[in-house]
């Protein structure tokens, strides 16, 4: 099971951080993905921007390949169940510890204005999430590592709270590669929404080149051999995610015998991204504009999520000692 925030269009590092696993994982999985709406909630959307945003990346899933026949594709404010788990995981969660995550430290720098609650036990929905439907293969990127950790921590503490050995632990999924992190264009850190260094699925061609050419290099390899600037490795990474392997060895020999001109690179870089980008960018206007199917994905992806997230809950509920009357 996965999720992603709907704060904005899927960039190319939600895709091979996380979606493209999704679509590989849902042939052999019972799969659960889902559009993490009331996460969405900590930067305050207005009521039609929520519902855009969520319209947004669930036509972005189904564009990338999700098939929702296959897996089960849902957006969690449809399931009740998971903010009441949510609820019932708070109780015995620490402040403190919650205080310490990097993810939270983060945010209060980057938005001092809004360090609302949500932003705080942020990790214990995203626990039950997770564990709502029991979940033991978890496939995110890189920056989602400690959240995971924290998930383990509160589904270890609940089984040993009350004696059981009812939740699994949710481990990182990656088909047993390291996690993925994508650089983002800036020369330094990963593709993020909020850092404004992404090339996005729905970015047209035009925008593509735009960013691509803009992107940060260096004065160039001096000597033959020599190691790499971190702008530059980042542009390599980008090309072998992109690009074909004979393409990838061919800049690196330029790079290595200091022939290298990055425009040449950059151009190469950008139609590469273009030929990935333009049949998903197509389906996404289709889909996005497909409000009879849309609803349709989602009622049946609800329904399948209440089915699976009401067992878990009522076992819960049963385990903590609510007990019919
Ligand atoms: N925190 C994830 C992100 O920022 C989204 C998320 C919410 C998630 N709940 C989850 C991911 C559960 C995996 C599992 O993208």
């Amino acid at each position: 099971m996965s999720g992603i925030r709907s704060t904005g269009n899927l960039h190319l590092g939600n895709y091979f951080g996380a979606v493209r696993n999704f679509v590989k994982m849902q042939h052999e999985n019972r799969c659960f993905f889902f559009v993490a709406d009331l996460h969405s909630l900590t930067t305050h959307p207005t009521p039609e921007n929520l519902h855009s945003n969520i319209k947004t990346v669930l036509s972005e899933y189904l564009a990338a390949g999700l098939d929702p026949e296959v897996a089960t594709l849902y957006v969690q404010s449809d399931v009740p169940e998971i903010p009441e788990l949510y609820l019932l995981l708070n109780m015995n969660a620490y402040v403190g510890e919650l205080e310490r995550t990097t993810t939270f430290k983060e945010k209060i720098r980057m938005q001092p204005d809004n360090i609302n609650a949500g932003l705080l036990t942020y990790p214990v929905l995203m626990c039950a999430d997770i564990i709502i439907h029991n979940a033991d293969k978890v496939p995110v990127g890189k920056d989602q590592e400690q959240n995971l950790e924290m998930a383990r921590r509160f589904a270890r503490r609940f089984n040993h709270m009350y004696g059981v050995e009812y939740f699994k632990m949710p481990e990182p999924y990656n088909f047993g590669q390291d996690l993925v992190k994508v650089p983002g264009l800036d020369g330094t850190g990963k593709m993020g929404k909020s850092e404004g260094n992404g090339i996005y699925l729905a970015d047209d061609p035009k925008e593509i080149r735009r960013k691509v050419m803009r992107a940060v290099t260096d004065a160039g390899p001096q000597d033959p051999d020599s190691p790499m600037s971190e702008p530059v490795a980042n542009l390599f990474y980008l090309l072998e995610l992109l690009s074909t392997p004979d393409v990838v060895a061919h800049f690196r020999d330029r790079y290595n015998d200091c022939t290298i001109r990055y425009g040449d690179l950059k151009k190469q870089l950008a139609e590469d991204m273009i030929r990935f980008t333009t049949p998903v960018r197509e389906r996404i206007r289709e889909i996005y504009n497909d409000d009879v199917y849309l609803r349709r994905v989602v009622k049946m992806g609800a329904e399948r999520a209440r089915e699976s997230a009401s067992k878990t809950l009522g076992e819960v509920r049963k385990i903590i000692g609510y007990r019919p009357f």
